[in-house]
């Protein structure tokens, strides 16, 4: 693929001595939206987690095989370098809780000892929230603290939180899953913008989400991908019958 940003070769993952992903290969293009969709259990977090080298830091964690940022293997780069270059989202909005709003989108700098003149930090979170649709909603409250805000308005400060650091790549683990449909179709919206500047791997057990928001769709079963394809070509005419049932609600 001419485009490709990300690659996986041969990965394999679990836990002691079980397997739970099974030889993954995935060609991941730039400025795409590329869900990783499956039922819950089948390795998705587990895969991302591999992506930005979280999973080895997990007691028991095995891994085997290979994974290219702009052809470099990232096992070969610092962990926090990688970590900067493939920044991620959880689940639940965890902003970090003492920190003021300001303080949560420049965390990673404040972290890694990264010092920022006055004008250049407050460049960064102006930009940074204007991009996660933030802005207008908290540029009075900047020194607030974070937990104040609504789940939503949190999940998107813990999107700016990676964006300020200039990601290449944004893993997003079921990002709206405890957000209300309001908050989930503001955070699909913005999903699909930021694909201008970032390129976004969105895990979701949600197929519809996954139609409304990706460009190509990885189904994930039992640890291995079933099916890769684009996302209107998986949902409208499936290869696999795994897929097919999957997509029509026989499972998961
Ligand atoms: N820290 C861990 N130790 C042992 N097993 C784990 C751990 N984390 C996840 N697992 C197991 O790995 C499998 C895949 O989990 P996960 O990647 O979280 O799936 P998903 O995100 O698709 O729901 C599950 O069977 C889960 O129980
Ligand atoms: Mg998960």
């Amino acid at each position: 693929m001419e485009n490709t940003i990300l690659k996986i070769v041969n990965l394999s993952a679990g836990f002691g001595k079980n397997w739970v992903l099974k030889n993954i290969n995935l060609e991941i293009e730039k400025n795409k939206v590329i869900a990783i969709m499956g039922p819950s259990g089948c390795g998705k977090s587990t895969l991302i987690r591999c992506i930005n080298r979280m999973h080895e830091i997990t007691s028991g964690a095995i891994l085997e095989g290979r994974i290219y940022l702009d052809g470099k293997d990232i096992f070969l780069m610092p962990p926090v370098a990688v970590r900067r270059k493939i920044g991620m989202v959880f689940q639940r909005p965890n902003p970090f809780p003492t920190m003021s709003i300001y303080d949560n989108v420049i965390a990673g700098y404040i972290l890694n000892g990264i010092k920022l003149k006055r004008e250049e930090r407050d460049r960064i979170v102006e930009e940074t929230l204007k991009k996660a649709y933030l802005w207008e909603e908290v540029k009075d409250v900047l020194y607030k603290r974070g937990v104040f805000l609504s789940g939503g308005q949190q999940q998107r400060l813990c999107i700016a939180r990676a964006l300020a650091m200039d990601p290449e790549i944004l893993l997003l683990d079921e990002p709206t899953s405890s957000l209300d449909p309001k908050a989930t179709s503001m955070i699909e919206e913005l999903i699909i913008k930021l694909k201008k500047t970032v390129t976004v791997v969105l895990v979701t057990h949600n197929r519809a989400q996954a139609a409304r928001v990706s460009d190509y769709t990885a189904f994930l079963y039992l640890g291995e991908i079933i099916e890769f394809d684009k996302t209107s070509r998986m949902f409208t005419a499936p290869k696999d019958k795994r897929t097919e049932e999957y997509l029509t609600g026989k499972f998961g």
